[in-house]
């Protein structure tokens, strides 16, 4: 269900804002690629073990290639509420073909599609939560919590917002200098660059309040597993023995 005001959907659902996505792939892939890979090497699992995972958000499956490549067992069930994403995340998941499948879900509703397991060994989210707006950010993390079995991990690598202007100013400093084609670009940016950037930026919200709600639906190891300036891995695991 997408609220009214809701530019989102309509951003995700269009294939020109794809196609200035699919544009800057490889760009993107670099500014993750280790990010993935270490939410690969955080899950509990031996390389020789089978499991299912979940990546909420999957978009074309970036974030779940590292688990899919470091434990050649796993299965991905990746969900999108975006056919176009899904679409293009057909061809990128190629080389992973009979360890995949996509679903439909649109995230800004509780009620998750039967094809979704009762249960899975792990979920991860992407870059796809700060699209949320905060009750269903919080209600997600709860709901993911149910899905889990005991033992099973939830990580999450997403965009964090800061209060504190000095250090939104410092990490916009680090962040231009790192990648000054990017602060050119930003300067210049055409209508569409602006709405996808705005709905990128209008649920983003401090770290604080999210690692409150995910250690309020029950996880525990709850910790930052990654931080640099304003993106991050959090997360932590459904406990083996649930609190009474
Ligand atoms: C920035 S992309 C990230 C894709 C991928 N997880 C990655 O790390 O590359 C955000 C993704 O979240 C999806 N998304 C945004 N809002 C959603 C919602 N309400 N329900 C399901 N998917 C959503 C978009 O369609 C898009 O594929």
């Amino acid at each position: 269900m997408n609220r009214p005001d809701d530019s989102n959907a309509a951003i995700w659902k269009s294939t020109d804002i794809i196609a200035i996505r699919t544009a800057r792939a490889g760009a993107r892939e670099q500014r993750g690629a280790a990010q993935w890979e270490l939410m690969a090497q955080l899950l509990p699992f031996d390389e020789s073990d089978a499991f299912i995972f979940l990546d909420l958000g999957a978009g074309t499956g970036s974030a779940s290639h590292g688990i899919l490549k470091l434990y050649p067992h796993s299965t991905a069930i990746l969900a999108d509420f975006s056919a176009e994403m899904i679409a293009a995340g057909e061809v990128e998941m190629q080389p992973f073909a009979g360890r995949y499948r996509f679903v439909t879900f649109d995230m800004c509703t509780d009620v998750w599609p039967k094809v979704i397991p009762r249960k899975v060994d792990a979920v991860i989210t992407g870059m796809s939560i700060h699209h949320l707006p905060d009750d269903r950010k919080r209600g997600l993390f709860s709901e993911i919590f149910d899905r889990l079995r005991p033992g099973g991990w939830y990580l999450n690598y997403d965009a964090v917002d800061s209060e504190d202007a000095a250090v939104r100013d410092a990490w916009s400093r680090a962040n231009d200098r790192i990648d000054p084609l990017a602060a050119e670009q930003r300067l210049h940016r055409t209508a569409i660059e602006l709405a996808r950037h705005t709905n990128h930026m209008r649920y983003v919200i401090p770290l604080t309040p999210q690692l409150a709600w995910i250690e309020d639906a029950g996880f525990a190891g709850v910790d930052v597993y990654w931080k640099r300036l304003d993106n991050v891995i959090y997360g932590g695991m459904r406990p083996e023995e649930e609190k009474t």
